[in-house]
């Protein structure tokens, strides 16, 4: 495995597994069969309702707990409960996790953040991140937090690299997460030729080519899957390097689209959105 040391001196692996859309069945699969391969990442959060699963998938993995790197993400309706971090760890079934982001900037999300910096201080998040925190966001939050957050996780792939957030973050240390970072099972992106001619130089696939990319970026990367070939090819990708060259040939495709376009209304949604913590 491959570490990036954020800016707290907490190493963090290069490549992890993600959980958005994974039923709790096929989360702890999946996570159990990653952990079992090699994977030391996990990333999940209280919206994707599968906490307990991942949980009980570390745990069946056999691996250690400390040799894991767990992630998980509050939800705009749990920034004001003040056991929302206690209640996280008791459905994961940890003492502390490795990584605590908020999950979106909406409702009271400073609340949110201040319950990040509390978890810091009291070692229940060893490093704390935001998510999709971009613009004005950014800006506010830059005036107003005490720690300085180790990552921020937002979509980033090859058409849409983020650019301007990272020149915002850069002088902090702040380290980039992808997500939708194989465009989220849209063919286009993996279908781009460039990357079928550097696979079939390096003897890869198409999206370990493109999972290779993220990590030369700099980015942590968390493909999501519920297939265990998949799972597998995803971890497979440290054992080649692209050359500069090959890096500027994919730099070509950034065509500054995300797939995703949040809205105010919609932030106006998630804050009002409650998770179904029976079913995770
Ligand atoms: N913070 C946020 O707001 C936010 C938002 C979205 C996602 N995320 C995080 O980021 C993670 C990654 O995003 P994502 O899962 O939505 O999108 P993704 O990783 O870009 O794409 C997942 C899709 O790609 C397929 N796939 C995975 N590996 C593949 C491979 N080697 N070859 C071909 N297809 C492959 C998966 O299908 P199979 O299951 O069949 O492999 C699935 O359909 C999430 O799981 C989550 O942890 C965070």
């Amino acid at each position: 495995m491959e570490y990036m040391t954020l800016n707290n001196g907490i190493k963090c692996p290069v490549v992890g597994i993600g959980t958005f859309m994974l039923s709790p069945a096929q989360a702890e699969n999946s996570v159990r069969e990653a952990l079992k391969m090699g994977y030391r990442l996990i990333d999940t959060a209280n919206a994707y309702v599968n906490e307990r699963a991942v949980g009980r998938g570390m745990r069946d993995s056999g691996v250690k707990r400390e040799e894991i790197f767990l992630s998980t993400k509050l939800w705009p309706s749990e920034y004001e409960n003040p056991n929302a971090v206690n209640e996280t760890l008791e459905r994961l079934g940890v003492d502390c996790v490795d990584l605590l982001y908020i999950h979106q900037p909406a409702g009271n999300w400073l609340a949110g953040y201040r319950q990040l910096e509390k978890a810091y201080k009291e070692g229940k998040a060893k490093s704390i991140g935001i998510s999709n925190f971009e613009g004005e966001y950014i800006a506010e939050l830059q005036t107003k937090w005490e720690i300085v957050p180790q990552l921020i996780q937002v979509e980033a792939h090859p058409y849409f690299t983020q650019k301007e957030l990272r020149h915002t973050l850069d002088k902090y240390g702040v380290k980039l997460m992808s997500w939708y970072p194989l465009g989220h099972g849209d063919r286009s992106l993996i279908e781009e030729p460039v990357f079928a001619a550097l696979g079939k130089k390096y003897g890869k696939t198409p999206a370990q080519v493109i999972l290779r990319w993220h990590t030369q970026m700099g980015f942590a990367v968390i493909p999501g899957s519920k297939n265990v070939d998949h799972i597998r090819d995803n971890l497979n990708i440290l054992d080649f390097t692209l050359t500069d060259e090959e890096m500027a040939q994919i730099a070509k495709l950034d065509k500054g689209e995300r797939y995703y376009h949040r809205t105010e209304a919609q932030l106006k949604q998630f804050a009002g959105w409650q998770p179904d913590f029976e079913k995770a």
